[in-house]
C-alpha cells in the first residue's frame, strides 16, 4: 500500500518528473527513450513540438534533426535565443514505422497525446514559462486541450492548465511543415510567416 501512495505522489521537482518520464516505457513500442523537455526553468518562453523524430530519439535531445535546425534558425532570426528557451514536446517518445533501414515518422493520436498531457502540464508547471509557443496541431491540441486549426487560429491563444488558470499562449505552424512544402516559393513564405509568428511571440514577453 505503502508503495502504490508513494508511486502515485507527485514529482516534487522538474528533475523528478524527468525521471519518471524518462523510466516509462513508449505508448508504442520501438522508440530508443524518452526525450527530455531542454532549457533553464524559469525560460520566459517555451516552445512544445510534437514528438521527438528519428534523429532526436537517437540523440535523445529535442530539436536537433532537420525540423530542429529549421526552428533554431527561425528562432535566431526571430532574435530568439534558443538556449535562453525552454524546448520540449507534447509526446515523449518517437513513434515510427520501420521502411527498411528507415524510420518513417508517425502522427501521434488523439489518445496518445493525452496519455502524455499530464506530464506536459507538470513540466510546464515547473518551468513557469511567460509565454508558451505550440508548434503545430499536435502541440496545440496538448496545450489547448481541443483541435485547433493552426493556419486559421495561428497567434496568441489562451491555454488552460491543470489549476483551472489559463497560460498565456501562442500557435504557429510546425518547422517540419515548412520543410514538406513541394513548392519554393511557398516554402519561402511560409517560412518568413513562420519567422514573423515567432518575432510576435517574442513581443509577447519582451
Ligand atoms: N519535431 C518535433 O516536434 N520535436 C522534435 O523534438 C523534433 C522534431
Amino acid at each position: 500500500k505503502a508503495v502504490a501512495a508513494m508511486a502515485r505522489q507527485e514529482p516534487a521537482t522538474l528533475a523528478e518528473l524527468n525521471r519518471v518520464i524518462g523510466r516509462s516505457e513508449p505508448l508504442v513500442p520501438g522508440a530508443t527513450r524518452a526525450v527530455l523537455g531542454e532549457g533553464p526553468e524559469g525560460a520566459a518562453i517555451a516552445i512544445v513540438g510534437e514528438q521527438p523524430g528519428d534523429q532526436e530519439d537517437l540523440e535523445g535531445r529535442p530539436f536537433v534533426g532537420p525540423a530542429g535546425q529549421l526552428l533554431t534558425r527561425a528562432l535566431e532570426e526571430a532574435g530568439i535565443d534558443r538556449r535562453a528557451a525552454y524546448l520540449t514536446n507534447a509526446v515523449k517518445h518517437f513513434k515510427f514505422v520501420a521502411r527498411g533501414k528507415r524510420r518513417l515518422h508517425q502522427s501521434p493520436t488523439a489518445g496518445e497525446v493525452k496519455h502524455y498531457r499530464w506530464w506536459l502540464m507538470k513540466e510546464l508547471d515547473f518551468v513557469r514559462p511567460r509565454l508558451v509557443v505550440a508548434l503545430g496541431a499536435t502541440a496545440a491540441l496538448a496545450l489547448a486541450g481541443r483541435s485547433v486549426a493552426v493556419l486559421r487560429e495561428r497567434g496568441p491563444m489562451g491555454f488552460g492548465d491543470l489549476q483551472g488558470g489559463i497560460r498565456q499562449g501562442f500557435v504557429t505552424v510546425h518547422p517540419s511543415y515548412l520543410l514538406r512544402l513541394p513548392d519554393a516559393a511557398e516554402k519561402e513564405n511560409a517560412y518568413a510567416a513562420f519567422v514573423a509568428d515567432l518575432r510576435r511571440a517574442r513581443g509577447m514577453v519582451d
